[in-house]
């Protein structure tokens, strides 16, 4: 049926997100609340504090969502929602409102893995991705490799043993003083073209491991001790009258990012080899979750795959970090296989907790 019109709703983390996306591929709506004043002010997320700005926006956020796809709730055919992982206060938030909503409407819902959805949402933008590919999730919880057979059949070729490359991001851009507004990521890759990538030598993760996991435990503790050993004045915000701190700091976050991005290189290359021996038939390399985002790892990784014939698959930005259209689309991709749960009864749509 290629009239299923599913709002997705999205809260496992730091972004308020809703999304409307009809089952032909076109994006009615979306919309992110993110928290941008609580992240710069905190340096980072706290679950109790982002779950309370996830309640005072996600009415709001959904009704937008609504309103600028210029439908009300009857007309949606289900709600998909975002049931994990993530933190779980703000996991409930979601899944409350969309009980809620599917409860007085009388609509199906549709639980939705956070990483299927980073995963899918590259065949919305991209209508010849078929079933097999490979996909390299990289976002601030999350590092993962995996073969996607089919809709719902996955194997993991990899996954991280200590953090996910966003969150070595994030600390370093922390450690360097940068504004942790967007994230530390966009914020690191600016600074980082300004920076000498060969300046500082570290060492590459788990370069004696033949297997597709990642670590990055480590290379943040390589970052760290390079910024106290140069004196790197951080915790202050960087300008540009700050010149010879500036260049200094720029050379860690090339450097950092030359080392981490190479790591992802390494593990797609073996992943491509292990994959094609499962499945010969796969064309596509999809990366996505928010670290996709980063210009400089997308190019990297473009040149691996075209390297080994394959064709990489990215999706734009604003789909690679959080939002509800993944969620709507993973929903999609479910419900026509008649994947979804009945209404929750409407007096008992409050209950959940
Ligand atoms: O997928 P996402 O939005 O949320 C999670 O599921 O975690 O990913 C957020 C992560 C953060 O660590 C953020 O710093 C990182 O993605 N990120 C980036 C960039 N944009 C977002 N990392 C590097 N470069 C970027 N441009
Ligand atoms: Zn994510």
């Amino acid at each position: 049926d290629d009239s299923l019109v599913i709002l997705g709703i999205e809260t496992s983390c730091d972004d308020t997100a809703a999304a409307i996306v009809r089952s032909d591929g076109e994006i009615l709506s979306q919309v992110v609340s993110s928290q941008a004043d609580l992240l710069s002010r905190y340096g980072g997320v706290a679950p109790k504090m982002a779950e309370e700005a996830h309640v005072q926006v996600i009415d709001q956020v959904v009704q937008q969502a609504l309103d600028n796809a210029n439908l009300t709730e009857v007309d949606l055919s289900a709600v998909a929602v975002t049931i994990g992982p993530g933190l779980s206060l703000c996991l409930r938030v979601g899944v409350q409102k969309a009980r809620r909503i599917a409860g007085k409407f009388n609509l199906p819902i549709i639980g939705i893995h956070h990483m299927e959805a980073h995963a899918l949402v590259a065949r919305l933008i991209d209508k010849e991705l078929q079933f097999p590919f490979l996909a390299l999730l990289i976002s601030g919880g999350h590092n993962l490799l995996i073969l996607a057979h089919d809709l719902g059949h996955y194997l993991q070729l990899g996954t991280t043993i200590d953090d996910a490359i966003g969150e070595a991001y994030d600390k370093t851009a922390r450690w360097l003083g940068l504004d942790m507004g967007k994230g530390g990521g966009p914020a690191l890759e600016e600074l980082a073209r300004e920076g000498d990538p060969d300046s500082v030598k570290f060492s590459i993760p788990m370069k004696q491991h033949k297997d597709c996991n990642f670590s990055y435990a480590g290379l943040k503790t390589q970052v760290r001790i390079a910024i106290e050993s140069r004196n790197v004045n951080t915790y202050n915000p960087i300008s540009a009258a700050d010149c010879q701190d500036r260049k200094s700091r720029a050379d860690i976050a090339a450097s950092f990012q030359r080392v981490a991005v190479l790591h992802l290189e390494e593990r797609c290359q073996r992943a491509i080899g292990w994959a094609l021996s499962i499945a010969p038939s796969i064309k596509h390399l999809v990366v996505s979750g928010g670290v996709a985002s980063n210009l400089y790892v997308r190019s990297r990784l473009d040149h691996v795959v075209t390297m080994n014939g394959l064709r990489l698959v990215c999706p734009p930005p604003n789909l690679c970090t959080d939002n509800g259209v993944m969620v709507a689309w993973t929903g999609i991709e479910h419900f026509r296989m008649g994947r979804f749960d009945p209404p929750p009864p409407a007096d008992e749509a409050d209950d959940f907790v």
